[in-house]
């Protein structure tokens, strides 16, 4: 049985013991937990769902809630509160799910669902254009010929927020690993803006507030630019953040020479957490005030990582002071 201290921005009541699950910071940063699903809940919620298939819950969005309900019934409906509560907390805003008994490629599609049902607990996720489902799953592999360095693995992907090139609200993002062969590197990296020293220098600059132009290129399938600042408050007036290296488009010297800077900045930062996340597991962090990345891994002529990701906007409590949703 595990208390819970209470968080200071609390969005609704926590339960006072957690059942089928636990909660503990993760070695690598006390901001980032560790949300385990039990060997037994995890079972019961596979066989309670196993009437549909990942193709039911694509075609009848409503089913991703019925799902996300089966999993909360099944720990006392201690996990939803949890949930909701951890993504808005400025402190910590992070968790690493796992699921026990979930860890093989040929478990895909369970994974697919389960972590469906953890993010429809706080949140609906967005259609993601590049999939035309509401996740996307997708290969990295030796060798790559795409347009964006999602797909590249001999090199660093550099930290960003998801979302900035698209109109919806994108205040969560799963990253779940399904599979990983021959891989030796590859960890994620994640940064919380209040551990990063050189916010308030960026936060003050006058160009912090500036609209800046965000395109994608075309295997996102996003044909319209948009138009935000780098930096903007949230609901309690901090700093978050919606950035991202390789779509914005500096529109002069003075955008483009900040923006670098603000990117070696973050780069070279000390802050950074890497973390390896194993086959089953999921990051579900707060998109506003976490930024995200990945190391480069190794090069090997076998190697093989597949990913699925879900980004959405959240349903019960909020950190944007206007969400488009609202
Ligand atoms: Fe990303």
């Amino acid at each position: 049985m595990t208390v819970l201290t209470q968080l200071p921005d609390i969005a609704m009541p926590l339960p006072t013991d957690l059942r089928g699950f636990t909660l503990a910071p993760s070695p690598q940063s006390s901001r980032l937990l560790q949300l385990t699903v039990s060997h037994e809940v995890v079972a019961a919620f596979l066989e309670a769902v196993s009437e549909w298939p990942v193709q039911a819950l694509e075609y009848k969005s409503m089913l991703r809630f019925r799902v996300a309900k089966v999993l909360d019934e099944l720990c006392d409906n201690t996990l939803q509160p949890v949930l909701i509560n951890t993504l808005v907390d400025r402190a910590t805003g992070g968790l690493q799910v796992t699921a026990e008994g979930l860890d093989r490629v040929e478990q895909a599609e369970e994974m697919v669902k389960f972590a469906t049902a953890v993010a429809h607990l706080m949140g609906r996720s967005n259609f993601d254009a590049m999939s035309g489902q509401y996740y996307a799953r997708f290969v990295v592999k030796n060798v790559d010929d795409s347009d964006s360095y999602l797909r590249q693995p001999h090199r660093v992907m550099e930290l960003h927020n998801d979302g900035t090139f698209v109109e919806q609200d994108t205040d969560y993002v799963l990253m779940m690993k399904l599979d990983e062969q021959h891989m030796e590197g590859g960890n994620s990296l994640l940064l919380h803006l209040d551990d990063w020293s050189d916010l308030e220098r960026f936060y003050a600059h006058p160009m912090a507030r500036r609209e800046m132009r965000w395109t994608a290129p075309p295997s996102k399938k996003v044909s319209r630019d948009v138009h935000h600042a780098v930096f903007d408050v949230d609901i309690e007036g901090r700093p978050i953040m919606a950035y991202i290296d390789q779509f914005v488009q500096p529109k002069d010297f003075e955008e483009g020479n900040w923006l670098a800077d603000l990117s070696e900045s973050l780069e070279s930062s000390p802050a950074i957490v890497s973390l390896p996340n194993p086959v089953g597991s999921f990051l579900l962090i707060n998109n506003h005030f976490w930024l995200h990345g990945r190391d480069r891994f190794t090069p090997q002529p076998q190697l093989r990582r597949e990913l699925m990701r879900q980004r959405g906007y959240f349903t019960h409590a909020r950190t944007l002071r206007h969400p488009c949703q609202a």
